[in-house]
């Protein structure tokens, strides 16, 4: 099926809800034949972020490369899905003006919520001082002050999120109209 490219851009603090949320998106769009491609940070830093660490200089570059990764596809006519903290504002603007096509996702919990969660036990470590520069507890993560969709993942369940992206998704004629109505019926019946 042929579709116009866009670049879906989650952003939000480790632990949000980003990959979650990003992995199952893409999935619901392959199944329907839609051309999806995926660009998670943890996984851009084992091949082309490799060897990058967490100054404000790495994780600018590292945006900016998975930025023109994004570029490429979202010109090609993919649904170009990246989820990375992203922390700086500036950067976050400067790709969004390059691609052109892009659809601004702000995932957030409190952070009483993500230590709560603490996944990957890296907010303990953190709060500790075994982790330095980490983002939320000693690294800045600037909120985007106009996203086009924003997820409150402590409020809702994954579902949920899901269906307000592909709501915005429709929105911009991405998938057809139905797609995400049909997804709510899905989950509930
Ligand atoms: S970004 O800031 O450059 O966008 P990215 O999303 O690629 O970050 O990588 C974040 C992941 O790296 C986190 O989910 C976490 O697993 C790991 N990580 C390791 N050290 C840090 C740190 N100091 N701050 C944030 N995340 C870190």
């Amino acid at each position: 099926m042929d579709h116009k490219g866009v670049t879906i851009w989650f952003t939000g603090l480790s632990g949000a809800g980003k990959s979650t949320i990003a992995e199952r998106l893409v999935a619901f769009l392959r199944e329907r034949g839609v051309k999806a491609e995926l660009l998670d940070g943890d996984v851009v830093r084992t091949n082309l972020s490799k060897g990058l660490g967490f100054s404000k200089e790495d994780r600018d570059t590292n945006i900016r490369r998975i930025g023109f990764v994004s570029q490429l596809l979202t010109r090609n006519g993919v649904v170009s899905i990246v989820s990375a903290i992203s922390p700086y504002r500036e950067v976050r603007d400067e790709v969004r003006r390059e691609i052109g096509s892009f659809i601004e996702i702000h995932v957030h919990a409190s952070l009483d919520e993500l230590v709560r969660r603490d996944v990957k036990g890296l907010y303990e470590k953190a709060l500790k001082g075994e982790i330095p520069n980490f983002t939320g507890v000693s690294d800045p993560y600037e909120e985007p002050l106009n996203p086009d969709v924003f997820l409150d993942t402590e409020q809702e369940s994954i579902d949920e999120s899901l269906g307000k992206v592909l709501s915005a998704l429709e929105a911009r004629g991405v998938i057809p109209s139905g797609a995400a109505s049909q997804m709510a019926e899905a989950a509930v019946g």
